[in-house]
């Protein structure tokens, strides 16, 4: 990007994370690691989706932790409150608001074929709540209130984007032009980082196998540990290759906090075992997040800090919300607020 372009000419970005449970090693490669890469080159808006951790039940002395504390985890990784825009999404009543008018102009046939409602519903049998099913309303209304040029998610969100997309241009060819529709940016390595225990399932951080992940604050020996039990196969060759989920899967973690390339890794490895890689992967990724949870354990002691950032972070925001969301209320027939 030419030096002289202005904030103001920049590309808009908007992406969320859920404050659920402490985020994984995929969160921060398939997208918190580009939210930090995209700062300077972009305006960036970030927030904590905490309005769509309620599709399932939460306790709410625990989700009021794990908010903060994921906040926290987000200036840790390098999120800078100068820069981006960091919010909780549920201080901006804005989200709201817009995700009703979108669920008007939102298909029930569209809602169903989510594969998250539908891997979700399996999983919360109990529960299958309106708002798991019109979530992907409430992502778009997350998207379109900043008029975001761009959306960086892992590749599990591609559906929720394209499904925003059609939204927005359903809404714009109804009522005139008034949203930007938005593209994924979805990462060439590392988009979908897998389980360890289980490499042909995504990694996630509401697996009951506590060694099916790595979370950003695990202590190092944690690291180690689990990466030491990955599941891989019994071929016994290190090569990036269809059919071997398990040594993709650890080479496309060690390419993403590496650096390297797939052939670059490939032929460092030559000869060597299994076990050599799962070490030299455990350690990278030790290393690779060490600032962070040193730079967490301190942010989380200055609640004084956190407070003042999220404040500001939601007053910035609700005044751009604010803007596109009295266009819309104008386009649809409401009277002026
Ligand atoms: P969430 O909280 O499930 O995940 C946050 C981000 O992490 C990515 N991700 C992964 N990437 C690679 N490998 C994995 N194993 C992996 N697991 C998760 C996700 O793709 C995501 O980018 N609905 C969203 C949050 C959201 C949002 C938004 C995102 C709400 N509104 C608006 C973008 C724009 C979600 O549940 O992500």
């Amino acid at each position: 990007m030419p030096e002289n372009q202005t904030k103001e000419q920049k590309k808009i970005i908007l992406s969320g994370i859920q404050p659920t449970g402490v985020f994984t090693l995929g969160n921060y490669i398939g997208a918190l690691k580009n939210w930090v890469a995209m700062q300077d080159d972009y305006n960036c808006a970030y927030m904590i989706a905490d309005m769509h951790s309620l599709t399932v039940r939460q306790e709410p002395a625990k989700l009021r932790q794990q908010i903060l504390s994921a906040f926290a985890v987000l200036l840790a990784c390098g999120i800078d409150p100068k820069k981006s825009l960091l919010f909780f999404q549920s201080q901006v009543h804005q989200h709201a608001e817009l995700a009703w008018v979108l669920s008007c102009n939102t298909q029930f046939g569209e809602l169903s074929r989510m594969t998250q409602f539908k891997d979700k519903s399996a999983k919360h049998a109990d529960n299958i709540n309106a708002g798991l099913f019109t979530y992907p309303s409430l992502m778009a209304a997350d998207i379109l209130l900043y008029q975001a040029d761009l959306v960086p998610v892992g590749e599990d969100q591609k559906q929720h984007l394209e499904l925003t997309r059609d939204i927005a241009n359903r809404f714009n060819n109804l009522y005139g032009n008034t949203f930007t529709v938005p593209e994924a940016y979805i990462p060439k390595v590392g988009a979908r980082i897998m389980s360890l225990a289980d490499p042909t399932k995504k990694m996630s951080k509401s697996d009951e196998n506590q060694n099916a992940f790595v979370t950003i604050l695990d202590q190092p020996e944690v690291i180690i540990r689990k990466f030491k039990r990955a599941v891989t196969d019994s071929d016994m060759v290190i090569r990036y290759q269809e059919g071997k989920d398990g040594i993709n899967n650890l080479m496309s973690i060690y390419s993403a906090v590496t650096g390297l390339s797939y052939d670059q890794i490939e032929r460092d490895f030559e000869g060597k075992g299994y076990g050599d890689l799962k070490l030299a992967v455990g350690e990278a990724v030790v290393e690779h997040l060490r600032p962070v949870r040193e730079s967490y354990e301190k942010l989380m002691k200055d609640k004084a800090y956190l407070e003042s950032c999220y404040r500001e972070g939601a007053e910035k925001a609700a005044s751009i919300a604010e803007r596109t969301m009295r266009k819309v209320y104008k386009k649809v027939g409401f009277v002026g607020r």
